[in-house]
């Protein structure tokens, strides 16, 4: 990577960064494409998110990602958000348009794409989706575009009630149920797919798993989107009833896919990323 007098930035801000693979990845899209521009991490606490961004504001960055804990104080700071964004009220992609930041959420499209990339056709089928924080909205409302059975669990029933009532115009037939022994053992048998977009299962608590192993199957798909660890509980025990399984890495992947082009209007190199994003995972699964 060459560094000059014309290069531009575009960065991930939050708490932590130190681990994030987006650098790794938007860094391997310019050297494969030419565009001089550089992508870094920088960690950033809620008390100094304004100044922050009053700085990118200085400098004219070209854009940048936005992760825990920032991804809704983000939202006041900008000058619009996109229309999807803005009904989540969660952003993860920030674009400067000639000065404009404009925010946008790539993490549910992130999943939808995901699903797709493994040829999976959506149209109908019954989804189970754990989870109606940050990232269970943004992939609720992704879901929601399409025209699947969907069925949000949430531990806090009032959240997955809103959640759902906010989805009533959408394609997909959407209800709701509090996150129970008693609503998993219902829904979980009858699901074609099961996402987990709660934070069970994640690093320090990897021996929970929001699902007992008895509710999987070989024909379900299990996407988790943990990514600490990156074979959570819940897809060990879904690989050993030999159901389809899909990782963080795979959600991490396909939204900076879909944030790069939010960026450049430009398809990445997306081969070259899933060769990377798999000797990622090669290597993490390696030292288990
Ligand atoms: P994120 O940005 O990761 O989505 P979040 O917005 O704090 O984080 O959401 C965390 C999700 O995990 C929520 O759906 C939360 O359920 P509540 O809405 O009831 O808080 C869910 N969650 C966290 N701990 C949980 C637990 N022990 N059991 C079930 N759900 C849990």
């Amino acid at each position: 990577m060459r560094i000059d007098g014309k290069t531009r930035l575009l960065c991930l801000i939050g708490d932590p960064v130190e681990h994030s693979l987006s650098p790794m990845m938007h860094n391997l899209s310019f050297e494969e494409l030419g565009l001089n521009y550089v992508y870094m991490a920088f960690r950033v606490t809620k008390e100094r998110l304004e100044t922050v961004i009053e700085g990118f504001r200085a400098i004219g960055v070209k854009g940048f990602n936005v992760t825990t804990p920032l991804k809704r104080d983000i939202v006041v700071f900008l000058d619009k958000l996109d229309p999807r964004a803005a009904k989540i009220g969660v952003v993860n992609t920030v674009l400067n348009d000639h000065g404009e930041f404009i925010g946008f959420n790539t993490d549910g499209v992130g999943v939808v794409k995901a699903l797709e990339d493994r040829d999976l056709k959506l149209d109908g089928l019954s989804i189970v989706l754990l989870g109606a924080g940050s990232a269970g909205r943004a992939i609720a409302y992704a879901l929601s575009e399409i025209p699947c059975r969907l069925t949000i669990l949430n531990r806090t029933a009032e959240k997955a009630k809103s959640l759902a009532e906010e989805l009533s115009d959408g394609l997909a037939e959407v209800s709701w149920k509090q996150l129970t022994i008693d609503s998993l053992t219902e829904c979980v048998p009858r699901a074609d797919i099961l996402i987990n977009a709660t934070s069970v299962g994640m690093k320090p608590k990897d021996a929970e798993t929001p699902v007992p192993k008895r509710l999987l199957r070989k024909e379900l798909i299990v996407f988790d989107i943990v990514y600490n660890p990156l074979e959570t509980r819940l897809l060990k025990e879904a690989r050993e009833v030999g159901a389809t399984t899909l990782d963080g890495l795979e959600m991490l992947l396909h939204q900076g896919i879909e944030a790069f082009k939010i960026w450049f209007n430009l398809e990445p190199p997306v081969g070259l990323l899933k060769k990377a994003i798999e000797e990622v995972r090669r290597r993490r699964l390696g030292c288990r």
